[in-house]
C-alpha cells in the first residue's frame, strides 16, 4: 500500500512539474484529488481493509493528499507571480514622456460661412429654422408657384423618390412649411441642403446648401428688402460693399431680382476675382407673390413679404477666396485646416 501511495504521489509530483499554466494545474487537481481521482478510489477500497488497519492506512492516504497539495498550491502561486510580472514589465509607462499630440475637430469652412450668415440675420431679429430635405413635389414647386408642366421644374432637376416625393431642389420649400403654420408675422432664415441632378464640376454638385429668407408682415416692401440685404452684404463683405439689384425673374416672387455685391478684392474697379466685372453675384430675391401667399392662405391685401436664396457654398468659396467647389467636399485635412 505504501508503494502505491508513492507512486500516486510521484505521477502527481511529474504532472504539477509538467503543467505551464494555471489552468493545467487545476487539471491536474481535479484528476490527482477530484472525485475521480486515484487517492479518492484507495478511500472507497477501505472498507476492505482490515478494521485494525485502517487508521493506519487513512493517515497515510491524508499525509499524501496533503503533500500533494503543498506542492500544487506552491506552483500555482510561482505561476501566477510569474504571470503578474510579465504584465507589469509589459503595461509600464513612462510618466515623463510628453504627451501624444490631440487632434481636435475642424469648423468646415462651410460651417463657418453659415455661422457668419446666421449670425448677421439673428443681429436682425430673424429665427433660424430647418425645412425637411426629403420633400412633397407641391412644397417644393406647386405652392412656389410652379405647376406641372412650368418649365423651371427642367431647370431645377432632382432625384424623385416617386412621382410626388423627391429630393427638395432649394430650400425654398421652407417658406411654404413656415407660412402654413399661420403665425404672422414671419421673420426666418432656413439653412440646408439641396440636390439636383447635375454633374460634378468646379461650380456645381449634386448636393449643395442654400440658406433662404422670409420676412412676411403688414406693409412691407421692395425698401425693406433692399436696406436689409445691403446690410448684409456690408456686414459680410465689409462695411464699404455697395449692391446691386438687377431685375430677374423667379415664380415665386414678383417682381425679382439677382443681386451682385462690389467687388470685395478690387472695390469695384475690376480684377481677377471678379473676372473685370467689378461685381460679383450672390443671390436671388425679390417680393413673394401674391399668388404663393393666398395658396398658404395668407390674404395679400393685408400681407406682403420678401424672400432671398443664398447659396452657402458661393459665400465660402468668395469669402476664403477658394477656386474649387470641389474642395469643399473631399475632406482632404491638409486644405480644410487652412481656414
Ligand atoms: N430658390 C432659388 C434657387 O434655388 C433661389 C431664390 C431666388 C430664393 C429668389 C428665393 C428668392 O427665396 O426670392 O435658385
Amino acid at each position: 500500500m505504501k508503494e502505491k501511495l508513492e507512486q500516486i504521489k510521484e505521477e502527481a509530483l511529474a504532472q504539477i512539474r509538467a503543467s505551464k499554466t494555471p489552468e493545467q494545474l487545476n487539471e491536474v487537481r481535479v484528476s490527482q484529488l477530484g472525485k475521480k481521482g486515484a487517492l479518492t478510489e484507495i478511500l472507497k477500497g477501505m472498507k476492505d481493509v482490515a478494521p485494525e488497519d485502517r487508521p493506519r492506512i487513512g493517515a497515510l492516504v491524508n499525509e499524501t493528499r496533503s503533500e500533494i497539495e503543498k506542492v500544487l498550491e506552491e506552483a500555482r502561486s510561482r505561476m501566477e507571480a510569474h504571470i503578474r510580472d510579465a504584465r507589469l514589465a509589459k503595461e509600464t509607462i513612462d510618466v515623463t514622456l510628453p504627451a501624444e499630440n490631440m487632434n481636435v475637430g475642424h469648423v468646415h469652412p462651410n460651417m463657418r460661412a453659415l455661422k457668419e450668415v446666421e449670425d448677421i440675420f439673428i443681429g436682425m431679429g430673424y429665427e433660424v429654422v430647418e425645412g425637411p430635405e426629403v420633400e412633397r413635389d407641391y412644397y417644393n414647386f406647386e405652392a412656389l408657384n410652379i405647376p406641372a408642366d412650368h418649365p423651371a421644374k427642367d431647370e431645377q432637376d432632382t432625384f424623385y423618390i416617386n412621382g410626388d416625393i423627391l429630393l427638395r431642389t432649394q430650400t425654398s420649400s421652407t417658406q411654404v412649411h413656415e407660412m402654413e403654420k399661420g403665425k404672422l408675422p414671419i421673420r426666418m432664415i432656413a439653412p440646408g441642403r439641396v440636390f439636383r441632378s447635375d454633374e460634378v464640376d468646379a461650380t456645381h454638385s449634386p448636393s449643395f446648401h442654400q440658406v433662404e429668407g422670409l420676412v412676411i408682415d403688414k406693409h412691407i416692401t421692395f425698401a425693406d428688402l433692399k436696406g436689409t440685404l445691403s446690410v448684409f452684404a456690408k456686414e459680410l463683405f465689409g462695411e464699404d460693399t455697395r449692391v446691386k439689384f438687377r431685375p430677374h425673374h423667379f415664380p415665386f416672387t414678383e417682381p425679382s431680382a439677382e443681386v451682385d455685391v462690389s467687388c470685395f478684392k478690387c472695390g469695384g474697379k475690376g480684377c481677377r476675382f471678379c473676372k473685370g466685372e467689378g461685381w460679383i453675384e450672390i443671390l436671388g430675391c425679390g417680393m413673394v407673390h401674391p399668388h404663393v401667399l393666398e395658396m398658404s392662405n395668407i390674404d395679400p391685401n393685408e400681407y406682403s413679404g420678401f424672400a432671398f436664396g443664398v447659396g452657402l457654398e458661393r459665400i465660402a468659396l468668395l469669402k476664403y477666396e477658394i477656386d474649387d467647389m470641389r474642395l469643399l467636399y473631399e475632406n482632404d485635412i491638409r486644405f480644410l485646416k487652412q481656414f
